[in-house]
């Protein structure tokens, strides 16, 4: 009897390449490879592109969209028709009055007009559909304290793709969007300097399946996806997947609940 054949994963039909802009490190780099694994033609984009591994059979380009320049320059010559991935980012987490105005420039940069416009020459030169797939994060409604730069630009990038959605599919009725709120990911180089529990965070290996699960069933233009880490004693950090927006929590610490008074003698 002959083998069973391998597991494929679900077709990537009708789309024939994948562009991930952030496609060299952390989760950028698993949803990479996950499009590799469905057969795409991969174009990972980033600073660090020429140091990729060839054996990964990623097309690297470089990109950094701190620099206009590059913004504007970088091919956009990529295999059609396209999933795009937007996912580069770093993280910030100061005061806004420690916060230099370099930092305060570049990270909005890399977080939003760097992306927003390299996206406007991606999508100009569309001519198939497009699914788009946005990592935004938790932190675009969570209540944070010390980040607020980073949690305004990534609730900037969430409310701008939404609001793309309109013009998207009346540029091609079969366009697609795809908006992933993570929460906190096992990717130590992005929390650079912190002392977190990577065991109690998600993998991003584990979040790019699902991801693509997501992103290949999706039938509806718009898709918004909140995957956050399990709390739970014994499950920590375990993907937990539910749909729709939330609303933002409020900025104060929720006031502790009363203590049961003492029964009065
Ligand atoms: N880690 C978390 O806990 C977490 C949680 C929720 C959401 N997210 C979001 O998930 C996304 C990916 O984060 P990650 O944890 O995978 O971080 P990461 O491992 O640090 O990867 C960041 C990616 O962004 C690219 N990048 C950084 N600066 C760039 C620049 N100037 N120009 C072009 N590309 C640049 C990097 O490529 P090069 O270095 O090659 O330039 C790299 O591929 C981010 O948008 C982040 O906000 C992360």
């Amino acid at each position: 009897m002959s083998p069973p054949p391998p597991a494929t994963p679900p077709a990537a039909r009708p789309y024939r390449g994948a562009v991930v802009i952030g496609g060299t490190h952390g989760l950028g780099r698993a949803l990479a490879l996950g499009a590799r694994e469905r057969g795409l033609l991969t174009v990972a984009y980033g600073r660090t592109a020429a140091s990729l591994d060839d054996t990964e059979d990623l097309l690297p380009r470089f990109l950094d969209l701190c620099d206009p320049h590059s913004v504007r320059t970088a091919s956009v010559d990529v295999p059609r028709p396209c999933y795009v991935l937007w996912v580069a980012g770093a993280f910030l987490k100061k005061p806004l009055v420690e916060t230099t105005e370099y930092e305060v420039e570049q990270l909005t940069r890399l977080l939003f007009t760097g992306p927003v416009l390299f996206l406007r020459r991606l999508l100009a030169g569309a001519e198939g559909p497009v699914h788009l797939i946005t990592i935004a994060s938790s932190s675009s409604w969570k209540r944070r304290e010390q980040e607020s730069l980073y949690c305004g630009l990534k609730a900037a990038q969430a409310t701008f793709v939404r609001n793309l959605v309109p013009e998207m599919i009346a540029a091609h009725p079969e366009n697609r969007v795809t908006l992933v709120n993570p929460g906190g990911l096992a990717v130590p180089d992005f929390h650079t300097g912190l002392a977190l529990d990577f065991g109690a965070m998600m993998d991003p290996g584990r979040v790019a399946e699902i991801v693509w699960d997501i992103a290949t069933a999706q039938r509806q233009a718009f898709t918004e996806v909140q995957i956050l880490r399990s709390r739970a004693p014994g499950s920590e950090g375990t993907p937990e997947v539910s749909y729709g927006a939330r609303a933002p929590q409020p900025p104060e610490e929720p006031a502790p609940t009363a203590a049961p008074h003492a029964p009065h003698h």
